[in-house]
């Protein structure tokens, strides 16, 4: 058997910036450069530039035209294969100077919170990735480059390849990490499972939505053969409607932190304090170790691009008719960008199946007890990977 899970995450946590790779022990890990070649369609906002920090709240989401992209890209990724040959793949959003992201991967007692730990021990392979405009991922246009329809592409692309066993092979200067084993070069998983975090999962689940975009041929495989929605949910009665953006307390990234952010042109915004990072991230005391807060601070916090926030609706927001496999939301019953802290009664399976995806094989909604937005920094959060490798299990991948 072999599936490949991809997974992304939001903008704050995305990944490591910079700094050496943690002791990765004795992981079969290779890390890749992916050149992805971009030809699509995406909008035209009416945005007013974000050129210092005076600028940055005034985000607006109104939509006045098209703009072609059409451009090659550099994608930063890495991908694991557990020691056994049982293979699943599992992208996950990576990135870094280390081709990390660190959210799947937390260095802090990696056996409690490192996402990337947990699925190799259950077998699976793991394929992970920068979005464009983070980490180790160029870093274009925050204005109509960098959004939720052109990371679609993105990630179908890196998806194609995964499938057809060129991820490494496609890959520019791939680099041995502890000496990659053979089979990894030529890596090809007979299945594919995209887990994404927060944007990560909305950008997946656009990606699964834009197949009904494409003439059907049956005998094609399907983009993903399931999906893990971490950090994300589609909430009664009105979806997200917009961002608060007010509560994030954005500012410019370059101006924000020029050392560690100054390669971020006008339009790439970040969380300013820790304040608004425990708000939107971590929730109250006593929901996780408060070193992990610092952690996050210093270490997986990412600038975003402006247009990822305003067109994050148009990622999800028609749902994916067309998708036939099995897809479960797992969410930090206190999230606070989805729920105002509270996902207890905030949503309804039968409306999001009849909605968005009423051809899916298996839908379930699991809210992790005592838990925020950031799923992998929460106590407990081994226990809420493994309800998601249980739904994996049951489900035949
Ligand atoms: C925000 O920007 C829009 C145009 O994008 C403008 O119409 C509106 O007046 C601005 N709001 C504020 C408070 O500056
Ligand atoms: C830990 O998570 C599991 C899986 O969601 C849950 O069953 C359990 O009750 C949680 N434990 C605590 C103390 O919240």
């Amino acid at each position: 058997m072999g599936s490949l899970v991809v997974s992304l995450v939001f903008e704050a946590l995305a990944v490591k910036e910079g700094g050496a790779a943690p002791t990765t022990s004795q992981r079969p890990c290779v890390q890749l450069e992916i050149p992805v070649s971009i030809d699509t369609t995406a909008t035209k906002w009416l945005q007013l530039r974000v050129d210092s920090n005076i600028d940055v709240p005034n985000i607006t989401e109104r939509m006045i035209g098209k703009v072609t992209v059409k451009d090659p890209f550099k994608i930063d990724g890495q991908l694991c294969a557990p020691p056994k040959d049982k293979i699943v793949i599992r992208t996950r959003s990576a990135n870094g100077q280390d081709n990390a992201n660190r959210y799947w991967d937390v260095e802090v007692k990696p056996d409690e919170y490192s996402y990337l730990e947990a699925a190799l021990a259950r077998g699976y392979a793991v394929f992970t990735y920068d979005r464009l405009g983070t980490g180790g991922s160029d870093k274009p246009d925050a204005y109509d480059v960098v959004q939720t329809s052109v990371q679609v592409e993105v990630l179908r692309q890196l998806t194609s390849l995964a499938r057809s066993g060129n991820l490494v092979g496609g890959s520019e200067g791939s680099r041995a990490l502890n000496g990659i084993p053979l089979r990894l070069a030529n890596y090809k998983p007979s299945k594919i499972v995209h887990v994404g975090h927060s944007l990560g999962s909305a950008i997946t689940l656009g990606l699964i939505g834009s197949a009904d975009d494409r003439n059907h041929d049956d005998e094609a495989p399907p983009l993903s053969d399931g999906v893990v929605s971490t950090g994300f949910l589609h909430t009664t009665p009105a979806d997200l409607a917009g961002v608060n953006v007010a509560a994030w307390g954005l500012e410019l990234a370059r101006e924000h932190d020029p050392v560690r952010f100054g390669d971020r042109g006008s339009g790439y915004v970040v969380q300013s304090t820790k304040g608004h990072l425990q708000l939107r991230y971590l929730g109250e005391k006593g929901a996780f170790e408060e070193g992990l807060l610092d952690y996050a601070w210093a270490v997986l916090r990412q600038p975003a691009s402006v247009s990822e926030f305003i067109s994050v609706g148009t990622a999800f927001g028609r749902g994916a008719a067309g998708f036939k496999g099995p897809l479960q939301f797992v969410i930090g019953e206190k999230d606070y960008d989805f729920c105002a802290g509270d996902c207890r009664g905030a949503y309804d399976v039968d409306t999001i199946k009849e909605n968005y995806y009423p051809g899916a094989t298996a839908l379930e909604v699991y809210l992790q007890p005592e838990t925020g937005h950031a799923l992998t920094l929460s106590k407990n959060a081994t226990a809420g990977y493994d309800v998601a490798f249980d739904f994996l299990h049951r489900v035949g991948l």
